[in-house]
């Protein structure tokens, strides 16, 4: 028989997945135009020209395509390392910095060398819900700490509170998916005392994981404040998915704080764990590329005025809804209670948005705005009869 653990968690299967068949499915029965389908985060910008003029410019280099060291090429560590360095102010050099297959190989070869089996790591609710597998496939337990309603910011006093003596990591995620949120730089200070309080207490570190693959994307003029600045044993995991319009290209790298005590060690971990795990090391090519655009984050007009729009079509409805300043999701309160129920009624209005229960916040749903200007529009009647629905509900309880 195959693995009872992987069969298993097939039935439990991702949320947004299943919202984006359903999404298909509508769309196959009524036409792509008539229905609104906000299920999926999937950066619909092409990538801009000059880094596919550079993707044709470098594939012809010699020696791009070999066998490389397992950590990825050295001149691109370096000046990945020199955009950390000036991201934080931190002294990183090279051999802080691992290449990897996107955030999700990130974060997966840095539990598979933080982690032994049993080991806990606090997640911020709302949270990407990937966490459980890249946790959970190390042996590690995912715990859960919701942040504060409607604002979502850190609830500090009750992170302290879920913090125990197996605590190994806690994963910050900011800007968030899904629910656009920055954490304030306040907050994170809050929660330095916080994790120094419980190290003195237990006497094991807890180790931050920051997964910042919208680090870029943020608006209003809004500054992501640096983790890797404010805290000594940070773990950046960043990607180009988002900023760079390049999910498919699987590309992105892990980056580790100077100031960690036992950083080479934890260094040469993930090196390890990138090549035992079967990645090996990042795409070359892509390597090469994303060197070239470190700073850069395609789309951001395009999504601030579409985040304008979907906010305004929902609060003129009726909805609660913090207007987030970064990532490109909006996750509204729900009118009634039971998420997953506004979430199959949406559905009978041939709208898709996914019910906050599947980022482990209940009584919110999220809706991605990648989508064109024209199912944004589309939307305003569809949101407003789903309301008129909900107050019927609540009216007839
Ligand atoms: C919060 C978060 N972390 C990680 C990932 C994975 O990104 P990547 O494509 O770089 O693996 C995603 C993708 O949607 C995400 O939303």
């Amino acid at each position: 028989m195959f693995s009872k653990k992987i069969i298993d968690s097939l039935s439990s299967g991702s949320m947004i997945r299943a919202m984006f068949e359903q999404g298909n499915i509508l769309k196959a029965k009524y036409g792509a135009d008539n229905v609104y389908d906000f299920a999926l985060g999937n950066p619909d910008p092409e990538p801009d020209p000059e880094i596919i003029e550079d993707m044709r410019a470098l594939a012809g280099e010699p020696n791009i395509h070999k066998y490389m060291s397992n950590a990825g090429f050295a001149d691109v560590r370096d000046t990945v390392a020199a955009y950390m360095k000036a991201q934080s102010g931190k002294g990183f050099t090279a051999e802080d910095i691992t290449m990897v297959v996107g955030a999700a190989a990130g974060l997966s070869v840095t539990f598979h060398s933080l982690l032994d089996p049993g080991d806990e790591v606090i997640t911020l609710a709302p949270y990407f819900m990937e966490y459980n597998s890249y946790v959970g496939n190390q042996g590690g337990v995912v715990v859960p700490v919701k942040t504060l309603p409607g604002t979502f910011r850190p609830d500090v006093n009750a992170i302290r509170a879920a913090i125990g003596p197996r605590t190994k990591a806690i994963i910050l995620n900011s800007p968030n998916n899904p629910s656009g949120a920055v954490y304030p730089e306040e907050d994170l200070i809050d929660l330095v005392r916080a994790l120094e309080d419980a190290e003195a207490e237990t006497g094991n570190t807890v180790y931050v994981v920051s997964d910042e693959p919208y680090a870029k994307i943020v608006y209003d003029g809004v500054k992501v404040p640096s983790v890797a600045r404010i805290f000594k044993n940070s773990i950046t995991v960043n990607s180009f998915s988002k900023s760079l319009a390049l999910p498919g290209e699987r590309i992105g790298f892990v980056a580790v704080s100077p100031d960690m005590p036992d950083k080479d060690l934890l260094n040469a971990a993930i090196v390890y764990s990138n090549r035992t795990l079967g990645f090996v090391n990042a795409p070359s090519l892509m390597q090469k590329v994303v060197a070239r655009h470190l700073d850069r984050a395609v789309g951001l007009e395009a999504y601030r005025e579409r985040r304008d729009m979907l906010y305004e079509i929902l609060v003129d409805a009726g909805y609660n809804c913090l207007k987030p300043q970064g990532a490109f999701y909006l996750f509204p309160e729900s009118p009634i209670p039971d998420d997953k129920e506004f979430a199959r009624i949406a559905l009978n209005h041939r709208t898709i948005v996914v019910a906050g229960s599947g980022f482990s916040y209940p009584g919110y749903f999220r809706l991605s705005y990648c989508v064109s200007k024209d199912t944004i529009k589309g939307s305003r009647e569809a949101f407003r009869a789903i309301m008129d629905e909900c107050s019927e509900l609540k009216r007839k309880a």
